[in-house]
């Protein structure tokens, strides 16, 4: 994380800092505050006080919150939802507890050399854990040891759960690194960019029941959470009934991941179950998420892919499975950005529905999808040929099986603006 991130336009948040003089120790001390307000969400920041004490230049005398923590009546109705077995007077002395102990948890993690964040367990019976971060956020942890805690989902490595801001008073989900990849720094990338999931913070403690060969560390992700699930449960529930949900859907998709394209990364594991959707004027409006597999383009990557299970796969992937004999070829050409215009296309084949009418045959292939795909002929697209203006010839452009003849999702982009589709306007007036 360098200074020159201040300028992030999402989260620039300058400090108090000019009375600070520029002795050595006193510019790292601005340089950690800058760094702190860095990943501060817009309602929350630390600010310094007037009273550095610049003769011993070591630490800040004053941290103060922007904005009270908030009390444990509104804390227990925020918490109900997903912690539906909370009572108001735990809410209440967690509420308390944060108070009292905020200014010396939060002075302790920006002092100078601090490179840990703090959790603490108030006690057995509160059972819900708080987190003091350097960057200000005091949250709430749900759904630690407590069964009765709702969590948000799981997937190949995360179990994401839901905490409380509590001093913007949102919801946020969370998820602990069962190791520590290229997820946070994909996300810090990201930043800004409203096609991607944003990361509210990222917590480093102690990992106090360290077993030998474990981490010493603990890592924890804070996100915005995302109201609309995810784009698979969107998918088996029906959500997606508007053909002006599913345009939303359809542009916001091919935008973020041809972004992610511009910026020289792929995705590698788009999926429904990865697609976040926030809520917004009662629609649902897509969100990439899951960027733990991304990997620069072009490149030997070395990781495996995960998107095997699920048949998002494409042709030409399954096929050097196939030669590989093993799920993990480490091979530079299925690090294309080809691999992720072809699981675009299925996600993107679903969001418009054409699945009811004809199913991916290779989710249908009897000796599974790995099979399905290898034996698939260049000629399976089941529809008529439509106009070049209707989104279903971008999904059939995605979705070719050679990847020579398959579009680009940068191309898929530029085709946005001429598509047609059949949206009925409201009558005004
Ligand atoms: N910010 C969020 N808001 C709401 N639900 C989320 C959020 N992040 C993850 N989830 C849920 O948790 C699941 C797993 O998250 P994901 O990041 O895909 O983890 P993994 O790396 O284990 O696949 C997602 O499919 C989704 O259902
Ligand atoms: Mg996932």
């Amino acid at each position: 994380m360098g200074l020159e991130k201040i300028n992030d336009p999402f989260n620039a948040r300058r400090l108090q800092t000019t009375n600070l003089d520029a002795s050595g120790s006193v510019e790292s001390v601005e340089t950690k505050l800058a760094m702190a307000s860095l990943s501060a969400s817009p309602s929350v920041s630390v600010s310094s006080s007037e009273n550095f004490n610049e003769s011993s230049g070591e630490s800040l005398s004053k941290i103060s919150l922007n904005g009270p923590i908030v009390d444990g009546n509104d804390l227990y109705r925020i918490m109900r939802r997903f912690s539906p077995c909370i009572t108001s007077s735990q809410a209440g002395r967690l509420s308390a507890f944060a108070t009292e102990h905020s200014h010396a948890y939060l002075q302790a993690a920006i002092e100078e050399g601090s490179e840990m964040d703090t959790i603490v367990h108030p006690t057995n019976e509160l059972a819900r854990s708080l987190v003091f971060t350097r960057t200000g956020h005091i949250f709430v942890l749900l759904n630690r040891k407590k069964a009765e805690d709702t969590s948000l989902g799981t997937g190949s490595s995360k179990v994401v759960t839901t905490a409380v801001d509590l001093i913007s008073g949102k919801v946020v989900a969370s998820a602990g690194l069962k190791f520590v990849d290229d997820e946070v720094q994909m996300l810090e990338m990201v930043r800004g960019d409203d096609h991607f999931v944003q990361l509210i913070d990222h917590a480093v403690y102690p990992n106090e029941e360290a077993g030998f060969d474990e981490e010493p560390e603990k890592h924890r992700l804070f996100l915005e959470f995302c109201e609309g699930g995810d784009l698979a449960r969107a998918f088996s529930n029906k959500k997606i009934t508007s053909t002006e949900n599913q345009k939303i859907i359809f542009e916001g998709l091919i935008e973020g991941v041809a972004t992610l394209h511009d910026l020289g990364y792929i995705h590698r594991d788009l999926k429904p179950a990865n697609i976040l959707l926030r809520i917004v004027d009662d629609m649902l409006v897509p969100v990439i998420a899951d960027l733990g597999t991304a990997c620069k383009s072009n490149e030997p990557s070395g990781k495996t892919f995960y998107s095997t299970t699920e048949g998002y796969t494409s042709p030409e992937l399954a096929k050097a499975f196939r030669k590989n004999g093993r799920m993990n070829p480490h091979i530079a050409e299925a690090t294309t950005e080809k691999l992720d215009a072809w699981s675009l296309g299925c996600i993107l084949y679903e969001t418009l529905g054409l699945n009811k009418e004809h199913p991916l045959p290779w989710f249908e292939s009897e000796q599974g999808f790995i099979d399905g795909l290898i034996q698939l002929p260049e000629n399976w697209w089941p529809f008529e040929a439509a106009g070049e203006d209707s989104p279903i010839t971008v999904v059939k452009g995605l979705l070719e099986v050679d990847p020579e003849n398959r579009i680009t999702v940068k191309e898929a982009r530029e085709r946005l603006a001429n598509l047609h589709w059949d949206i009925p306007t409201a009558i005004s007036g």
